[in-house]
């Protein structure tokens, strides 16, 4: 149950954020994050114990918020908040249709936008089973994914665009191996780049798989060939040499 206590703490806690951002636009999106029903949704995953607080930013990102949270035991999470208010959802049908899982999703923006939700925690726990790196899922509800944070307390993990891994050809090779274990799950990433791939402890984790759809999806060739081939054109400006063939046969070769 969340009573008026919980949700008045929570309200507090966000109003903290709020105030600490001097940056105009960000408070404006703040406002839009945050309205009644998010902070519902929110304080229901503290009264079940996903997270305890709510902490601080991590991203700003065109559909969706990331924030760090803390669970009662001190662990890290990361709870992306898909924007209900802002929702630019101009590709998000093109994913959805055509994967059988999401047949009955009404075009109205709120279930489309829930059904996005749970179609990222479906996916991350798909890849996850198949062994791909991604941040352990921890709950879906609403407009809210929970899952593990990646980074430390003075950092998120960087992407791979921000950072300069030493070695470009053991990357290259954990890169593979990902795409592989994406493959055996059936899936197609459909947004695979540098960008949404963060760098920790010397391995990829592999974000951002809201619109990921299974092999059977009309466009899944074709996403898949954009995601190798913005992969080579990646790993080819650190002088790895690789072609979208070669990569294509490397990744099917499994
Ligand atoms: N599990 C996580 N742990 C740490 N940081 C994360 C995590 N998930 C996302 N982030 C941070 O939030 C950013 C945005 O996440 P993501 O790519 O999933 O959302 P997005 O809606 O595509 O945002 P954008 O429009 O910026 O691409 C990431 O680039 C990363 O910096
Ligand atoms: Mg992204």
């Amino acid at each position: 149950m969340i009573d008026d206590r919980r949700l008045r703490h929570l309200e507090t806690q966000v109003d903290k954020l709020r105030t600490r951002t001097k940056d105009s636009s960000t408070r404006k999106t703040y406002d839009q994050v945050f309205d009644h029903a998010a902070l519902l949704t929110i304080a229901s995953l503290i009264s079940d114990d996903v997270i305890s607080t709510l902490d601080y930013p991590v991203s700003t990102g065109k559909e969706a918020n990331v924030f760090h949270g803390t669970d009662s035991k001190g662990r890290a999470k990361a709870l992306k908040i898909y924007r209900i208010a802002t929702a630019t959802f101009r590709n998000i049908a093109m994913y959805i249709e055509g994967d059988p899982r999401f047949k009955r999703v009404k075009r109205a923006t709120k279930p489309t936008i829930f059904a996005w939700a749970q179609k990222e925690y479906k996916n991350l726990v798909r890849m996850g089973d198949a062994g791909v790196r991604v941040p352990r899922p921890e709950r879906v509800l609403d407009n809210v994914v929970v899952m593990e944070y990646i980074g430390d307390e003075t950092q998120p993990a960087p992407s791979l665009r921000e950072a300069a891994p030493a070695d470009p050809q053991a990357v290259f090779e954990d890169v593979v191996e990902n795409l592989r274990r994406i493959r055996k799950a059936s899936l197609v990433h459909a947004d695979f780049s540098e960008y949404n791939l963060l760098w920790w402890g010397d391995q990829v984790v592999v974000i951002d798989v809201g619109q990921a759809v299974p092999l059977d999806h009309p466009r899944a060739e074709e996403w898949f060939r954009r995601d190798v081939v913005n992969t080579v054109r990646y790993f080819r400006r650190l002088r790895i040499d690789t072609s979208p063939s070669s990569l294509e046969q490397a990744i099917l070769r499994g």
